[in-house]
């Protein structure tokens, strides 16, 4: 991404500093993870269903934009079972040799977490659901006319797959998960509960006002109510004395440029850029991502959803487009009005 956006929902390689935070504040088991109900309904049944059976779990596959709790779900699932989890993501398997290390590496009822499992390569892909299918692992060995195939049995593991697009999953791989979810935006009720325990595990003080002051410019989204809150406890503890309330809390959120729905200046020159561009007409993605020098995929993962679910741009078969509410948040006079006046 070209600006360091503060309500950015992936979380980069490089900031230890956050990672060490999302490793403190990630829940442990379905009492720590806030909402999310029917999810964690749907998987307590599986698990008591296989542990009864004392067989594996069903593989998983979790979907839904970054930052929504899929990668915390995966240890809470293994948790709950009592198992290993070994984590690996797409990218990271590059070739089936890879892969086949790692599956013959495993021992029974291990759990194996693919993050971004839609970035795997087709090759790779094909021996993952063959290998998820009858824990069977073909491998290839010598070359030429010597080369013979072998098959080897595999432990009863199970895979839990994440990816912010299932669309991009090959269909014979998706159909080798039993359950398959999506991750819903969370309420701002929840997101609150989850700033209040965060700030209680971070043991800083927080106001209830100011924490759903937080909760409503979350982006409904945990991680982004977590970063929020560190970074309001660090103005608190620079300006203040330490508590945050909501004096401190306005001040920081200006200071980060965060309106009241927790929309940064990259999403607002966004919806400013089709405005004024295109107005309320339909505009396509490559379009779009031209308009603000993204990848399409980034404003595919990172800006669409939340947009979408707070109702500021809608998708059109031609495209996307900004809608009355967005037009009405930017302080702009949406087209129709004009025509809705003449009729009365
Ligand atoms: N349901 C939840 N309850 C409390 N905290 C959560 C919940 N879901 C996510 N979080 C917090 O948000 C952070 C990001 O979640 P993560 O699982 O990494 O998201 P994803 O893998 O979907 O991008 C975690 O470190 C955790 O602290
Ligand atoms: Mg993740």
């Amino acid at each position: 991404m070209a600006v360091e956006r503060i309500v950015d929902t992936s979380i980069s390689d490089d900031d230890s500093d956050e990672q060490q935070i999302e490793v403190t504040l990630r829940p442990q088991s379905f009492d720590d993870y806030i909402g999310q109900e029917r999810l964690k309904r749907n998987l307590k049944l599986a698990i008591d269903a296989a542990k009864k059976r004392s067989e594996p779990i069903d593989h998983v596959l979790l979907y839904g934009p970054p930052g929504l709790g899929k990668t915390t779900m995966a240890t809470v699932i293994a948790n709950e079972m009592g198992t290993n989890i070994r984590v690996t993501a797409g990218p990271a398997i590059e070739r089936a040799g890879d892969l086949a290390s790692i599956l013959t590496n495993l021992t029974d009822g291990d759990v194996l977490f693919i993050d971004e499992i839609h970035r795997l390569s087709r090759t790779v892909e094909e021996v993952l659901y063959s290998a998820m299918e009858d824990f069977k692992l073909d491998i290839v060995i010598g070359k030429g006319p010597a080369a013979r195939s072998v098959r080897l049995d595999l432990p009863k593991f199970t895979v839990i797959g994440a990816t912010t697009r299932t669309g991009a999953l090959a269909a014979p791989l998706r159909d080798r998960f039993g359950l398959i979810h999506r991750l819903e935006f969370y309420t701002s009720d929840e997101i609150g509960r989850i700033v209040a325990r965060a700030s209680s595990i971070l043991e800083s003080q927080i106001h209830d006002e100011a924490a759903s002051m937080l909760s409503t410019r979350a982006r409904l989204t945990p991680r982004i109510a977590n970063r929020l809150l560190k970074r309001v406890r660090d103005y608190a503890d620079v300006n203040g004395d330490g508590i945050i309330d909501t004096v401190t809390t306005t001040e920081a959120l200006a200071m980060l440029e965060i309106d009241e729905l927790g929309l940064d200046p990259a999403d607002r020159n966004l919806l400013s850029s089709m405005i004024e561009n295109y107005g309320n007409n339909p505009v396509g993605l490559n379009t779009i991502a031209a308009l603000t020098g993204d990848e399409a995929t980034t404003i595919e993962d990172f800006y669409e959803p939340y947009l979408l679910q707070i109702g500021f741009i809608e998708r059109t078969p031609r495209g996307r487009r900004v809608t009355r509410k967005g037009y009405e948040h930017l302080g702009k006079t949406h087209p129709d009005v004009t025509v809705y006046e003449a009729e009365a």
